[in-house]
């Protein structure tokens, strides 16, 4: 008994996914004996939207017979031009204004057994603050989020609190300073750069005759002063010292630099590079590790070798086509309506199945 009856559904199961047209009548028999129900929706509070943002919400009910098919649809117009839902219940809208839409919802299943719900979507303004950015929607109020605060320096829910970015200890050879959004760090002496991480010249350079060495712009400061002077600052003597422009090493690697001028110039690129010897790019010709389709040359060899074919292939279905109308009437040629017509048998079968894939797909 148990058997008939399993037997009995994965038929009815079977057909309604067929959606087979010659049965309707007999399919409505089987759905009343087989107690079809209609799907039944989750329950969902009101949907809030962000303006200016992608809504993507998925509309979610469940078949009792756990059909795994169900089809959604809106019921009526859409309530917005930009509102819409695809078959598989994504609801999606950009709202540009604070508004509130009833949203009619039909979910049906392969039986055509089917139920509606209302959902009440809101668009409010996102939130997040300080760049911080909202998700897809919020459930019941907009500030039931979490906001996306990635990149902002900000923290907290509404990404509203800073970030002491100083607690990870970024500078290297410096005191961080905590600033709103960012940080910023106070270089000890003979280092430079954001992170304090890069040596100045005067680090490594000796001033000669115990001279304190200070850092200015392009040249290296040496301040000398006797032993006799003692303190006496009249009596140091100053001296500039230019920092060879290659020092910065400005070339690209492995590029020699050459001063001229007092301006540094680079060298030719490695082989099998090109550029001005501050960037060098890899030739086109010499990538390494990428595959032939890969290369940009190739890929213009395959693009044109995609176009032959297709103009060939239409150049043989345009001869086709001319040469079927001195052939008309051959049965494989006609139309998929009236080959249906002509084999209402077997070859009907495959079709609709194979319809039905494309639906489900
Ligand atoms: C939406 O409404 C809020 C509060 O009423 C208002 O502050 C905001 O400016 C409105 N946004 C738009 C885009 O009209
Ligand atoms: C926000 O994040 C907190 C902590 O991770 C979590 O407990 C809460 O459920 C989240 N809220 C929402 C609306 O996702
Ligand atoms: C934040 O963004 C960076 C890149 O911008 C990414 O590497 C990282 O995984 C992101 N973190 C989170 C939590 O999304
Ligand atoms: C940190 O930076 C702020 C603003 O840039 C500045 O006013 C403050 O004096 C700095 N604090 C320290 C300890 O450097
Ligand atoms: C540099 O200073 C050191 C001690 O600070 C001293 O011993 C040395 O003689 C000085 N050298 C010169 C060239 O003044
Ligand atoms: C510093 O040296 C100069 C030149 O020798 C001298 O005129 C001046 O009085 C000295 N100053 C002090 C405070 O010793
Ligand atoms: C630079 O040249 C050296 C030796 O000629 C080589 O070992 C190294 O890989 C080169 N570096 C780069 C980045 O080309």
């Amino acid at each position: 008994m148990a058997t008939a009856f399993l037997s009995l559904f994965v038929l009815v199961s079977f057909l309604c996914f067929l959606n087979f047209p010659l049965i309707d009548s007999f399919k409505a028999d089987l759905y009343v004996s087989a107690d079809n129900a209609p799907p039944i929706f989750e329950p969902t509070s009101i949907i809030i939207a962000f303006i200016d943002n992608l809504l993507d919400f998925t509309v979610e009910a469940e078949d009792p017979e756990n059909r795994p098919h169900l089809t959604y649809s809106l019921v009526g117009a859409p309530p917005d031009p930009d509102l819409s839902l695809s078959s598989d219940g994504q609801l999606t809208w950009t709202p540009k204004q604070n508004s509130t839409l009833v949203v009619n919802v039909m979910a049906a299943d392969e039986c055509s057994a089917s139920s509606t719900q209302s959902l009440t979507v809101m668009a409010r303004d996102c939130p997040c603050q300080n760049g911080g950015s909202c998700p897809p929607f919020a459930l019941d109020s907009p500030d039931n989020i979490n906001c996306t605060c990635n990149g902002t320096g900000f923290t907290g829910q509404m990404c509203d609190v800073d970030v002491d970015e100083c607690l990870n200890s970024p500078c290297d050879h410096g005191v961080c300073n905590n600033t709103v959004g960012g940080f910023h760090c106070e270089c000890e002496q003979y280092y430079t750069g954001p992170l304090c991480d890069q040596e100045t010249p005067c680090f490594s350079y000796r001033c000669p005759d115990n001279g304190t060495c200070a850092d200015i712009p392009g040249a290296i400061q040496c301040t000398i002063c006797p032993e006799e002077s003692s303190g006496n600052s009249s009596l140091c003597v100053v001296i500039e010292i230019s920092l060879d422009p290659c020092s910065s090493n400005p070339c690209y690697h492995n590029v020699t630099c050459d001063v001229l001028d007092d301006v540094y110039t680079c060298g030719p690129c490695p082989a099998g590079m090109t550029g001005d010897g501050v960037e060098c790019v890899k030739d086109v010709t010499e990538l390494q590790g990428s595959s032939w389709y890969q290369q940009p040359v190739n890929i213009a060899l395959l693009s044109v070798g995609a176009v032959t074919v297709a103009a060939a292939l239409i150049g043989v279905a345009v001869w086709r086509v001319k040469s079927h109308n001195a052939t008309r009437g051959k049965v494989g040629d006609l139309p998929l309506e009236e080959r249906r017509k002509s084999h209402p048998s077997q070859d009907l079968h495959v079709e609709e199945m194979s319809d039905q894939d494309d639906k489900v797909d």
